[in-house]
C-alpha cells in the first residue's frame, strides 16, 4: 500500500526541550514520534532513557516509536513497557534468537509492536525469518546509528528492496522503516525501494523552517 508515516526524531537540531519540540511537529501533523535511546555502549553517544520517555508520555498522544541502541535489550525491555511506548524496536546486532524471541513475546503480551533494527553493514539474520510472524517493523538504518544529521548511505537501499520482497515472501506483513539520512530526496529513494515509515531528525529541528520542513517530507511521501 502507500500510507506514508513520519516520525521526526526529537534528538536532532539543538538542545532545546523535548516537550517544546515534540508540541512543534505535533501541531504539523506528523504520525509519530521516534525516540532514539543511546547508552554509549552500543553507541557511541548517550541520549536519554525510559524515565525521560515516561515523562514525555503525557505531553503528547501521538505515538511513541521507540529505538534502543542499547546492549543488552532483553535486560531492560521491561522499563520501556512501562514507558508505554507503542513500538519497541531493538537491534539485530544486540541480541540473539532467543533473547529477540523473548522480547517479541512480552511486546506482544504487553499490546506493544515489536521492531528490529539492522545496522548498515549487517547483513539481515537468517535467524530473523523464523520471527516474521510476530514483526511489526524492520528498521533498515541507513546511516550508521549513534548520531542524527549524517548522510544517507544509499547502500542500504538492495537490503530495503530484498527485506520488502524476501521477507515478505516469507511471511512480513509489517512496516519498513527508512532512519538516518531522510530528507525530502532520499525519502523517494526509501519509499522506492520499499519504505512506509521515515524518520526525520536534522530535515525537520535542523534550523529551517519546522512548517516547510514537514510539508516537503509529506508531499513526498504523497506522489
Ligand atoms: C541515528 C538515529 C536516527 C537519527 C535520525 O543514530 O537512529 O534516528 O537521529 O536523524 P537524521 O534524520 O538527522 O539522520
Ligand atoms: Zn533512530
Amino acid at each position: 500500500d502507500s500510507e506514508c508515516l513520519i516520525a521526526p526524531s526529537i534528538i536532532a537540531g539543538e538542545r532545546e526541550n523535548y516537550e517544546d519540540k515534540i508540541r512543534k511537529v505535533e501541531r504539523e501533523g506528523v504520525d509519530m514520534i521516534h525516540l532514539d535511546v543511546m547508552d554509549g555502549r552500543f553507541v557511541p553517544n548517550t541520549t536519554f532513557f525510559a524515565d525521560t520517555i515516561k515523562k514525555l508520555r503525557t505531553s503528547t498522544s501521538l505515538p511513541f516509536d521507540a529505538h534502543l541502541m542499547i546492549e543488552r535489550p532483553l535486560e531492560q525491555i521491561q522499563e520501556y513497557i512501562d514507558a508505554r511506548c507503542d513500538i519497541i524496536t531493538v537491534h539485530a546486532e544486540a541480541c540473539t534468537e532467543n533473547e529477540f524471541r523473548e522480547i517479541q513475546e512480552r511486546l506482544i503480551d504487553a499490546g506493544i509492536s515489536p521492531g528490529i533494527a539492522i545496522n548498515p553493514g549487517t547483513a539481515v539474520p537468517k535467524w530473523l525469518y523464523g520471527c516474521l510472524h510476530d514483526l511489526d517493523v524492520i528498521i533498515v538504518m541507513s546511516v550508521n546509528p549513534g548520531f542524527a544529521g549524517q548522510k544517507f548511505i544509499p547502500e542500504v537501499l538492495p537490503k530495503m528492496v530484498a527485506v520488502n520482497k524476501e521477507l515478505r515472501e516469507h511471511g512480513f506483513r509489517g512496516y519498513i522503516e527508512a532512519d538516518g539520512g531522510i530528507d525530502a530526496t532520499t525519502l523517494q529513494y526509501a519509499y522506492d525501494a520499499g519504505a512506509r515509515i521515515f524518520v526525520a531528525g536534522a530535515a525537520v529541528y535542523g534550523g529551517g523552517d519546522i512548517h516547510s520542513a514537514v510539508i516537503q517530507l509529506r508531499h513526498k511521501a504523497a506522489v
